[in-house]
């Protein structure tokens, strides 16, 4: 049988529908090419990420990129590195982000208007969040594509960390963003500014542990962890509105839905498809028993679909209110899920503002598949659509 990870489809349900039909018939299935045990059913999926004891974060700490940041502690150091992070990911800050954010949105999806067709990945989505972060932390343009060139190298390397070329590529992009990223950091230091770069100097300061490595290692986290995802989250809501065309002239008619509407297109088309843990004691998994030492893999897709969690799993509905699992759940939730709904709302703003005749191309298919945009990742490459 052909395994659903390997599928490409014109539907971003395909994933998680035929994962949690797997799911239905047993709990979890081994499969070789991931060299881990897939836990299938929401219910198994949430008690492990809850459980940050027995299934670890600490193996994201294997690749020299990533050893230092938050997402590897555990206890104690986790809790004092997320305290900081909270501190510029509050409200307040949020809401000055915001404001800074939507002339982002709006620049970036005008510079659409007038034409007939576009690859909105391509064209907006892509260049959208690189953007946000570069005037949230102050970085001159001078910069151009070379921050999104670096944090993309990076990416691959974590991706595929034995292969020698993409290690060397992503290991000299890494050191030049953290040179890059400390420059910065030393320049700010003198005068911290109202920008999201501030609050990262400020947070490290209110909180001790200030260091200009401390906040190089922050800043670099927040690239590596919010550019692709993001991307990935704002094309999996677009598509969703576009597959489901009532759903999108609700939203146009009521912007109070655009945050129903980004949770329901995490469940549905999961842009988060599922996350690596290791076991650090002998436990067992769903009935399975799993010794120290081994990966599981918690897969979000097929929980996203288990018809125990979600009544009619395959509608997208906007009136669901159900939480998901797109952004983790534990200690580990996702720090800038704040940021990141900041960014869906103000673009969905500006493009449903601009384009009342927004729809798909109906020449150019669509064709979702894990793996995209990142390796743990679930979306299509392209996102064709017809403006005018
Ligand atoms: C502004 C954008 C974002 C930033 C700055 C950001 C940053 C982070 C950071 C620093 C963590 C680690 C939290 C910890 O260890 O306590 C994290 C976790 C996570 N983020 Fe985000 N993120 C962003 C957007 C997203 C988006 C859009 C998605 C989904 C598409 C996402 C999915 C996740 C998930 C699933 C985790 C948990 C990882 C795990 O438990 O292994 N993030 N994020």
């Amino acid at each position: 049988m052909t395994s659903p990870f390997a599928v490409s489809s014109p539907s971003p349900a395909t994933i998680g529908l035929s994962l949690a039909a797997v799911g239905r018939e047993r709990a979890t299935v081994f499969d070789e090419h991931m060299g881990a045990l897939v836990v299938l059913r929401h219910k198994d999926v949430s008690a492990a990420l809850r459980d940050h004891g027995t299934f670890s974060t600490r193996f994201y700490a294997a690749s020299p990129a990533v050893e230092t940041m938050m997402i590897t502690h555990d206890g104690a150091e986790h809790t004092r590195q997320r305290r900081i992070h909270n501190r510029f990911f509050s409200p307040g800050a949020s809401a000055r982000y915001a404001a800074r954010i939507a002339p982002i949105a709006e620049r970036t999806f005008g510079d659409l208007v007038g034409r007939e067709r576009s690859d909105l990945i391509e064209d907006a989505l892509a260049r959208y969040p690189m953007e946000v972060f570069l005037d949230l932390l102050g970085i001159p343009n001078e910069l151009g594509d070379q921050g999104l060139a670096w944090v993309r190298a990076i990416v691959a390397w974590l991706g595929s960390p034995m292969d020698e070329q993409l290690a060397a590529a992503g290991q000299a992009a890494f050191d030049e963003l953290c040179g890059y990223a400390g420059t910065l950091i030393e320049a700010e230091v003198a005068d911290p500014g109202d920008n999201l770069l501030g609050e990262i100097i400020r947070a490290h300061l209110t909180e001790g542990g200030f260091t200009v490595e401390a906040c190089t290692v922050a800043v670099v986290s927040l690239l590596l962890g919010g550019l692709e995802t993001t991307i990935q989250m704002l094309s999996a809501t677009m598509s969703s509105l576009l597959l489901n065309p009532s759903a999108l002239d609700r939203v146009r008619a009521d912007r109070s839905l655009r945050d129903a509407a980004l949770d329901e297109s995490f469940r549905w088309a999961n842009p988060s498809a599922g996350l690596y843990r290791l076991v650090t004691a002998d436990t067992v998994v769903a009935g399975v028993p799993v010794g120290a030492g081994s990966m599981v893999y918690l897969c979000i897709a097929s929980a996203h679909y288990d018809r125990d969690a979600y009544p009619d799993p395959e509608v997208f509905h906007l009136d669901r209110h159900a939480s998901h699992l797109g952004f983790g759940l534990g200690p580990h939730y996702c720090v800038g899920a704040p940021l990141a709904r900041i960014e869906v709302r103000a673009a969905l703003d500006a493009l449903l503002d601009r384009f009342p005749r927004l729809r798909l191309d109906p020449d150019q298919p669509l064709a979702f598949r894990y793996g995209a945009r990142g390796f743990v990742q679930h979306g299509a490459d392209t996102l064709p659509v017809l403006l005018s």
